[in-house]
């Protein structure tokens, strides 16, 4: 309840404000339903205060909506007073009304722009909003204003993570690290940071120092792994780093297997091409079968192989499955099922029966579907294909090889759609036939690739193949022609902004 002073002969007359028009009827209704509003304004305190005060009643009494109309009253009656309006920020932003809160939170720093304290909540507000640019020039001012001020460098790191700047976040977050400042996370977040830049023993202390408080994390303890095996084999080859994983090994650590075939490509992107093939060499010596070494020594000896065989994309893709969505969208920035279907609408191409060809966990399924009277994915990996069942949008999904699933359907769809699964063949021609076969008169073969202009097609050292856009469009020639084709930046690799293109050729008839 408020504290209400009781009315004094000297008390001053409250202030004497002409309430902006509607203000003066609100004014009355908080008056009469809360007598100690009344009070107050009878024993001198203004209007705007009185309010102010009953707005914090209600904040401290866990009622934010009451408390954002209480105080945006008190600001409409005193709009001079930067504390109210950062209160009714705060109110706002506590009661869902971001839009509001962030112009209330404008309007205390315009009012007070010395105020870090303003900032940062004008940074906090606007980074919820998605308004990046604004929140970090809000940040930036905050820490500007007080350069130790850790809550703003602290959300500014965040920000600059959420927006994969990996190297500034890592900054601002070592900064933080070495002034003792904790947070939930941080070393979390900075362990990832140092992951993704390739800082593999920073990155192992961190994700170390973060799990002492997490220890249940599963993955991150699964990440620590990965990351001492990393570093055991850029530092000592093989050997070290099965000795840094025998020291992580019986603490929730995948295994030796499985990190040892996800770390090669890694090492490989970060440019330790020689140690990733000492690794990978290593563990086909111990397992001759195993399908991934294999194609991996293929692709860091750039052997000249037409194709990743079916036995590696099924082993490397139902490994994969659980954590392709994650990994592949929200770390890697993957957009070409995004960008693919966009451009195919552009082009207006038929859709009605639509082929996801290499559909994996489906991401395109729903993209698709809307435009699509018949839509089935084919996929090699029985886990993905697993996934893609989950999205509920496809009305069949078949597992098989593409190429020999467009073989066995003559003239059966009006749209093949390949997003990034023709980056696990190099030689084309089989696969353009198959689906100039696979597709009616007038129907579309649309596609990514990743690209290169040394060759018609090359096997990196990812283990996907990349390939020339005009070589493979004067491939397609005989069957199709051009409708689409475009530059596009698709993924990220190790680091690195991987780009390529979209094509889409139409089926001559
Ligand atoms: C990188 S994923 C892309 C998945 C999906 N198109 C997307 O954009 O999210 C490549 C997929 O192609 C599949 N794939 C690769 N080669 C294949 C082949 N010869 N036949 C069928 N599927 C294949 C893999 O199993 C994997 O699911």
């Amino acid at each position: 309840m408020l504290a209400v002073q009781p009315r004094s002969q000297d008390a001053p007359p409250p202030a004497l404000v002409a309430p902006p028009s509607g203000a003066a009827e609100r004014l009355a209704q908080w008056r009469a339903a809360f007598p100690a509003v009344d009070g107050l304004i009878c024993a001198g305190v203004s209007p705007g205060a009185a309010l102010r005060r009953l707005g914090l009643t209600f904040w401290s009494a866990g009622e934010a909506l009451a408390a954002a109309e209480a105080l945006g009253d008190a600001v409409a009656l005193e709009p001079g007073d930067a504390a109210a309006w950062l209160d009714l920020g705060f109110a706002r932003r506590a009661a869902g009304q971001a839009p509001g809160a962030l112009e209330a939170f404008e309007r205390a720093a315009k009012l007070a722009p010395e105020n870090a304290r303003i900032w940062l909540a004008v940074g906090l507000t606007a980074k919820d909003l998605g308004a990046v640019r604004r929140a970090e020039s809000a940040l930036e001012r905050a820490i500007s204003l007080d350069p130790a001020h850790d809550d703003a460098i602290y959300v500014l790191g965040l920000l600059c993570f959420e927006a994969r700047r990996y190297a500034e976040a890592a900054q601002h977050w070592r900064a933080l690290v070495a002034r003792g400042y904790r947070a939930p996370g941080l070393w979390l977040g900075l362990g990832q940071c140092q992951f993704f830049l390739g800082e593999f023993g920073p990155a192992a202390h961190s994700l170390a120092a973060y799990l002492e408080t997490a220890p249940d994390d599963a993955a991150i303890t699964r990440r620590l792994a990965l990351v001492r095996f990393l570093e055991g084999a850029i530092h000592g080859g093989p050997e070290g780093a099965l000795a840094a994983y025998e020291r992580v090994s019986g603490e929730g650590a995948a295994p030796i297997v499985q990190i040892a075939r996800g770390a090669v490509p890694l090492l490989a992107g970060y440019g330790y091409v020689a140690t990733a093939l000492a690794v990978a060499r290593t563990f086909l010596a111990a397992d001759a079968e195993d399908p991934v070494h294999r194609h991996q020594i293929d692709a860091l000896t750039a052997e000249p192989v037409s194709r990743a065989p079916a036995e590696y994309v099924e082993a490397y893709f139902d490994r994969f499955a659980d954590s392709f969505d994650t990994q592949m969208f929200d770390v890697l920035q993957y957009c070409g099922p995004r960008k693919l279907s966009r451009l195919v609408a552009a082009t207006g191409s038929p859709s009605a029966r639509t082929l996801d060809l290499g559909c994996g966990t489906g991401a395109a399924g729903a993209l698709l579907r809307p435009r699509a009277t018949r839509l089935v994915g084919v996929d090699l990996s029985a886990n993905m294909l697993e996934k893609a069942r989950t999205k509920g949008v496809y009305d069949a999904l078949e597992r098989a090889d593409m190429i020999e699933y467009l073989a066995a359907h003559a003239s059966a769809f009006d749209l093949v759609f390949a997003a990034d699964s023709l980056i696990y063949l190099g030689d084309l021609s089989a696969l353009l036939e198959a689906a100039a076969g696979a597709l009616a008169p007038g129907g579309s073969l649309a596609l990514t690739l990743e690209a290169t202009t040394r060759s018609a097609y090359e096997l990196t050292t990812s283990g996907r193949f990349a390939h020339s856009p005009r070589a493979t469009i004067a491939a397609a020639a005989p069957w199709f022609s051009l409708r689409a084709s475009k530059r596009a930046f698709l993924r990220l690799e190790a680091h690195r902004r991987i780009h390529g293109a979209l094509i889409v050729l139409e089926r001559r008839g």
